[in-house]
């Protein structure tokens, strides 16, 4: 072959894929790669360049001339079994929190929807995984940007599982209760709109394993994976 294995994570909000493919990185020493912070990293700058998101040309334009670098994290020896997240540049600005805000989390689906958006950054995920030896995580890695990937999977949960997995993260953040009614809501409409959209919408590969998580352990998923990964990959080996 060519490169080295390629994992593909797609999947919805709060179904546990950062947190799984991080792990999943760590134990098989493969490259995280987190799709979901270039497409916010995209729409902080849209917003704090003031821009109307509608403005599909001006993003494009905007986009075509900004610099988004992701710097996956490394290895602690003192915690081997997980990567720390990855930290996000634009421009030269690091925007690893600013990502986050519930004002990009709200408006992240419809800057990931638009087309030129899309096709620039799968570009640049392509080329993260030219070599190989990656799990990446998105929407749309399985059925679009590594289409022949060896190992796919589809992590999903309820919806009620992954609000409250959130509201959990908001809790330990420090940011008070949000309330579970609100979350769901929240969530479900990135959902609609992830699904829904006319290029590389949420949906899961033909070729993926779906793994339901709902009452599952973040370390039973991430075993069942890497024993996926360590089946597949023994099977491609002569
Ligand atoms: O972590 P969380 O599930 O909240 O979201 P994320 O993975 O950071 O992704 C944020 C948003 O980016 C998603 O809701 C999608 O709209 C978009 N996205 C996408 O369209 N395609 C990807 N491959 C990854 C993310
Ligand atoms: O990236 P995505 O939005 O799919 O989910 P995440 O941010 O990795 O996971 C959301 C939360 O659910 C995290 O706090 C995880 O620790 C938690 N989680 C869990 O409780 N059980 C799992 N099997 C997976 C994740």
């Amino acid at each position: 072959r060519q490169r080295h294995p390629i994992v593909a994570l797609d999947g919805p909000a709060g179904a546990g894929k950062s947190t799984v493919t991080r792990r999943v990185a760590a134990a098989l020493g493969l490259l995280y790669l987190d799709t979901g912070a270039m497409y916010r990293a995209v729409t902080w700058l849209m917003l704090d360049q003031g821009l109307d998101l509608a403005d599909e040309p001006g993003v494009a334009e905007v986009l075509s001339q900004s610099e988004i670098r992701l710097e996956p994290g490394t290895l602690d020896p003192a915690a081997p079994w997980d990567l720390p997240p990855v930290r996000v540049w634009v421009n030269g600005q690091e925007v690893t929190a600013a990502i986050r805000t519930p004002e990009v989390t709200a408006r992240v689906s419809r800057i990931a929807a638009q087309a030129a958006v899309r096709s620039a950054l799968v570009q640049q995920q392509r080329r993260y995984g030219k070599t190989g030896g990656i799990v990446a995580e998105g929407r749309d890695i399985g059925t679009t940007v590594f289409p022949d990937a060896e190992v796919k999977i589809f992590l999903t949960a309820s919806i009620q599982e992954r609000a409250r997995r959130r509201q959990q993260d908001l809790i330990n953040q420090g940011q008070g209760t949000v309330d579970l009614g609100q979350l769901e809501a929240e969530i479900g409409e990135r959902d609609r709109q992830d699904s829904s959209r006319s290029v590389s919408p949420l949906i899961k590969a033909p070729d993926a394993l779906e793994l339901l998580t709902d009452g599952l352990t973040i370390e039973a998923v991430t075993d069942r994976i890497v024993a996926l990964y360590r089946d597949r990959v023994a099977d491609l080996t002569p």
